[in-house]
């Protein structure tokens, strides 16, 4: 792009040029322009320029021959940007101005009414609302992607299949693999529902703000609205150009997304470890090492980590930049677009990895049960059979707590104290066996066979309806 721009005489104007008597210094340029990285906003621009122009006609700025000469020219544009054969100028600061330059080349007079009534300030808050509804739906597919896969390996694992479920990253309680797997299905749930939200934050036209202030022409706000699909329309101008909450809001959300791709991702890691022994990663998505022969890491894993760092800081960066600004307005605001399309271009790439790890992942299921069936797994269920022989919870806590400290400390098996201990029958000593704990999680939500049918109807019909609004 910095050739592309060297290349170029800098004979043509700035859009902007008349007040200035000097052109402006190679080294501003270098600064201000945002072209480099605002191009993927072309789409949008020529859409709400596009509806911009029907307006014009329909409120008497624009004749019909005019109206359409600009929709040709903006047709054009359109045909040029996809073949890759528009070619930019050194002035061009942005996509808006390039299009309009462009515009007005191929369409002349009536091209250069384009931007009647019209501001970039507007103009670009426009633009990156209609961006971000548009990437929405890419970010909702992607975790819904993942959701599906997820709960696809989880009936897969069905009752048979169950791990050790963690505390302090210590053996607790014994749940179903599916369990587990599900539990991630929901957080992502919250993820897709918080993108929904950002989609409707964008749901409100800027367009017709013009700088700061509206304008003295008789233009309708509110028929741009109506034509681009918003719902609303904005109520105060200085606002309108000046409100980059969706941002941050989008911001946010991929910023938590992430958050949740990194702890998947930190399981990951720990699982497919030789300590843990739980996973197997397939070839595909895991990588070797340059030095060492025997490696397989977990390359996607830890970058889906490692990049949740870059996207925190992709959120408080631009909260830094909103937070001393006055109204409306201010050229920091072009600092909105690199920390966004990252978010949204490194959600999205880790999504679509993840995804085909957890598809592709092996559970070495034998080392999740026999971790899951040490005899201390079972702990809590012994100390509950005494609460319902009628002992005290507090009581049975303790009782069972001693028994495990004496197993540990005299090299006994925990079986052989219970059968010893005149408080247990045979019917507590059966809850030591292999795979009993896992089933007697029994209480909704819970993480035994009976609670996870229920939520695995849950997580489906979630799923379906995540896909219905994916569908309109
Ligand atoms: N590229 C600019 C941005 O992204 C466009 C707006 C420039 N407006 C202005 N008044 N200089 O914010």
């Amino acid at each position: 792009m910095a050739d592309e721009l060297e290349k170029v005489e800098r004979e043509t104007n700035t859009l902007w040029h008349g007040r200035f008597a000097e052109g402006p210094a190679e080294a501003l340029m270098n600064m201000t322009v945002s072209l480099p990285f605002d191009q993927r906003l072309a789409p949008d621009d020529l859409r709400g320029s596009r509806a911009h122009v029907n307006m014009l006609e329909f409120v008497g700025l624009l004749t019909s021959d005019e109206r359409v000469a600009i929709l040709d020219a903006l047709d054009v544009v359109e045909d040029e940007l996809k073949r890759r054969q528009f070619e930019f100028v050194a002035t061009d600061e942005d996509i808006h101005t390039a299009i309009e330059r462009r515009v007005t080349e191929i369409a002349g007079d009536a091209g250069a009414k384009l931007h009647t009534g019209r501001s970039r300030n507007d103009q670009v808050a426009l633009d990156l609302r209609l961006w971000v509804m548009r990437e929405t739906r890419t970010v909702v597919a992607r975790l819904h992607g993942l959701q599906t896969v997820l709960l696809r390996r989880a009936q897969e694992c069905g009752d048979d299949e169950y791990v050790p479920g963690y505390t302090h990253l210590q053996r607790a309680q014994p749940v179903l693999l599916a369990h587990h797997l599900l539990a991630h299905v929901w957080a992502l749930a919250r993820d897709v529902e918080r993108w929904q939200y950002v989609a409707k934050r964008c749901d409100v036209s800027p367009l017709g703000a013009g700088a700061l202030a509206g304008s003295s022409l008789p233009i309708d706000p509110d028929h741009v609205a109506e034509a681009l699909g918003f719902s609303y329309r904005f109520e105060n101008s200085l606002d309108a150009v000046s409100d980059r909450d969706f941002v941050a809001e989008a911001l946010f959300a991929a910023a938590l997304a992430q958050v949740h791709l990194s702890r998947l991702g930190e399981e990951i890691v720990l699982w497919s470890s030789d300590e843990f022994g739980f996973i197997r990663l397939s070839d595909e998505f895991s990588t070797g090492s340059s030095m060492l022969p025997q490696k397989k890491n977990p390359d996607v894993a830890e970058l889906a980590r490692g990049k949740a760092g870059r996207l925190i800081g992709n959120l408080t960066g631009f909260l830094a930049t909103l937070k001393g600004l006055p109204l409306s307005y201010n050229r920091d605001l072009q600092e909105d677009k690199e920390p966004l399309f990252d978010a949204v271009d490194t959600l999205t790439v880790t999504l679509l990895a993840l995804t085909g790890l957890m598809d592709t992942v092996e559970f070495e299921t034998n080392r999740m049960r026999a971790a899951a069936d040490a005899e201390t797994s079972s702990a809590t269920d012994l100390a509950e059979y005494l609460v319902t022989q009628g002992t005290p919870f507090r009581e049975a806590h303790a009782v069972v707590g001693a028994l495990v400290r004496q197993s540990l400390e005299r090299h006994i098996p925990l079986g052989e104290l219970i059968a010893a201990e005149p408080r247990f029958d045979e019917d507590a000593l059966a809850l030591l066996a292999p795979g009993v704990a896992v089933k007697r999680r029994s209480s909704p939500g819970g993480g035994g066979p009976e609670p996870v049918a229920v939520q695995m109807q849950a997580a489906c019909d979630l799923l379906s309806g995540e896909q219905e609004w994916l569908d309109q």
